[in-house]
């Protein structure tokens, strides 16, 4: 087991590509902490939940609080929660804008601050959750693909910030995966199946594709690996 006595927090864990993490960490002995807005669909003793709307510096601060008093430490932090919807840049009120922004972007560093004290006595790490859309905008969604080029260089810089710190920060950008997140975008589901499978290597990509690397990359089997940016998306980015 990978993880055994290790205490993670996953943000955005209750469905989708963060709910195969949580699942992924569990089968590895890690006690999984979720925050996210709603209660997780999977049930296990090991998975702990913690109401959490991570866009609100306040919560993020009782979260971090909460997670040292109750388990004592954090060794592992998956930054996953987000948003995606169509826009139009025309037409987008800046309430919207800094919706998409916090919750894709703002969250990730309000947690970086919060916990960096905590993954420094621990040694630990932060996986963060960007898209492949944060290498290659799309037309649809302009403010989203801006939120998660923001988060792929926040990877890179906060990387180099606490390297000194023992703490090692990644990035996975996803490409087209089948989540309830992805499927809401859709109201015909051949065009949501041609989405999922509009990739090079023609296959659908899942929650539990996404979590084989971050299982890697929090582990020792990654000590030497920091600041790096990875696409789990069959090819997407490539076209
Ligand atoms: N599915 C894909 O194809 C894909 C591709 C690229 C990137 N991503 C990224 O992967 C992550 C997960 O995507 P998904 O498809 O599983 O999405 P999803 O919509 O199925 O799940 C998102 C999760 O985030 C939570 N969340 C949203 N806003 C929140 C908030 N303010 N506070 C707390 N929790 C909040 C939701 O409750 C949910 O649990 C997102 O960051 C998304 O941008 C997904």
């Amino acid at each position: 087991m990978k993880f055994k006595n290790n205490v993670a927090i996953v943000t955005g864990g209750s469905r989708g590509i963060g709910l195969g993490i949580v699942e992924a960490f569990i089968n590895e002995g890690a006690t999984v902490i979720v925050a996210s807005r709603n209660e997780p669909d999977a049930k296990n003793n090991n998975i702990h939940f913690i109401k959490t709307d991570v866009r609100r510096e306040k919560d993020i601060k009782a979260l971090v609080n909460k997670v040292v008093r109750d388990f004592g430490k954090i060794d592992i932090v998956v930054n996953n929660a987000g948003i995606y919807l169509d826009e139009n840049i025309d037409t987008m009120s800046l309430d919207l804008f800094r919706d998409i922004m916090d919750t894709n972007f703002t969250s990730t560093f309000m947690l970086t601050k919060e916990l960096a004290p905590h993954l420094k006595k621990t040694g630990g790490n932060i996986i963060n959750i960007g898209s492949r859309r944060g290498l290659q905008p799309l037309i649809d969604g302009p403010i989203y693909a801006a939120a998660k080029a923001a988060v792929i260089n926040f990877t890179k810089g906060s990387a180099l910030v606490y390297a000194k710190d023992g703490i090692r920060i990644n990035c996975i950008c996803p490409g087209p995966i089948d989540t309830e997140g992805v499927g809401s975008v859709f109201d015909n589901k051949d065009e949501l199946r041609e989405f999922l499978i509009s990739n090079p290597l023609r296959k659908i990509g899942t929650p539990g594709d996404v979590a084989k690397l971050a299982v890697f990359l929090a582990s020792e089997d990654a000590s030497f690996i920091t600041g790096g940016i990875y696409t789990v998306d069959g090819g997407s980015s490539l076209i």
